[in-house]
């Protein structure tokens, strides 16, 4: 695993000894991650991490996602469009390709036992240190909420129930879920000790793609109506990639300090063919802005045909959709039901 997962220097090694008992531990690694049905995945998560968990699952590690329904009422007063954004979000993972025959995709609401290892978690952490998280910070920053909620300080808790119960091994998000995880392995290191060895640590894995900015050249983000999500059409493709923000310099090249804009572009056309932002620069040379647009946009349109095409199979029949959250959903009250177990034994708690 160490030739594939790019871990933060405080971990332990790959091959490091963890605290993790024998009984009751999945043969193969088990991945956890999950994305908040707040919209539309787009190319960020793409590159920056459905890629990565795909790649994970087809070297036969065991895939669990989350669809955390209730962080969804972090930042806003209601999980508008709930549904909606669900199955969304399923059939954007079934078009990255991940494999409904493999995968455990759940809903975080609808698995009590992992809700129920939030009130033992919340005892081992501080209040300062939930405070403290950069991560929370920012989000507080940017909120547009009258009051700051108590889940908004309790989500990253929260967070480490939905990687525990299952006892994930790898965790591949994006660098802002680092202070999340960071969490996550001090709750599982205070359990095992006050408790007896229950959970792993689990490791966090970054891509290795540099981030992708939005079409204004500020972060690709849902809420910043930037992004170009994996299910739009080429037709709109086309039109977000047209009016991104570049520069007037005819030499095209790769500068991500200097020339962020023109430099994304750039990067998101070698992602989406495999090569070099600099080789693509060099190929383009004087070719100014609109060819550089031509060329990214006619780069994603061939690289997100396939996706897009079996996206839409599987849009044309939500019932099987529906089946396959019924069926994760159930997968996961069973794992977490047998966590849950081991918890209760470990402090306790009378049977
Ligand atoms: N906090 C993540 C986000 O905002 C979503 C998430 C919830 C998650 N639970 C998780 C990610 C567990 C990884 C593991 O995108």
């Amino acid at each position: 695993m160490s030739t594939t997962s790019t871990t933060t220097s405080h971990l332990p090694p790959a091959a490091a000894p963890v605290a993790t008992p024998a009984k009751d531990r999945p043969a193969k690694n088990r991945i956890l991650t999950g994305d908040r049905p707040t919209g539309p995945l787009h190319l960020g998560h793409y590159f920056g991490t459905l890629q990565n968990r795909v790649r994970l699952q087809n070297e036969g590690m065991d895939l669990f996602l989350v669809i955390p329904d209730y962080q969804v009422l972090t930042d806003r007063d209601v999980a508008d469009r709930l549904t909606e954004h669900v199955e969304g979000l399923v059939l954007d993972y079934l078009a990255a390709g991940v494999d409904p025959s493999r995968a455990t995709i759940f809903t975080h609401s609808a698995v009590p036992a992992l809700n129920q290892l939030l009130l033992p978690f919340l005892s081992l952490v501080s209040v300062a240190e939930l405070g403290r998280n950069p991560t929370v910070k920012d989000e507080i920053a940017h909120s547009r909420q009258a009051a700051v909620s108590g889940l908004m300080f309790t989500y990253p808790a929260h967070q480490a129930a939905d990687i525990l119960f299952c006892k994930a091994d790898l965790v591949p998000v994006g660098k802002d879920q680092e202070p999340h995880l960071e969490l996550t392995r001090t709750i599982a290191r205070r359990f095992n000790e006050r408790y007896g060895p229950v959970f792993p640590q689990p490791r966090t894995l970054l891509s290795e793609a540099p981030l992708l900015l939005g079409t204004d050249g500020t972060k690709m983000s849902k809420s910043r109506g930037n992004s170009i999500a994996l299910r739009a059409s080429s037709d709109d493709t086309a039109r977000l990639i047209r009016g991104a923000k570049t520069d007037a310099v005819r030499r095209i090249s790769y500068d991500p300090e200097g020339r962020p804009e023109v430099s994304n572009l750039v990067l998101l056309t070698a992602l989406c063919q495999g090569r070099s932002p600099y080789e693509v620069a060099a190929e383009l040379g004087d070719g100014g802005a609109a060819r550089l647009k031509a060329v990214a946009t006619e780069a994603v349109n061939a690289h997100l045909a396939p996706l897009r095409a079996r996206r839409a199979e599987y849009a044309q029949d939500l019932s099987y959709v529906r089946g396959l959250l019924r069926a994760g959903n159930a997968r996961a009250n069973e794992v977490a039901e047998r966590t849950l177990a081991e918890v209760r034994e470990a402090m306790g708690s009378p049977s």
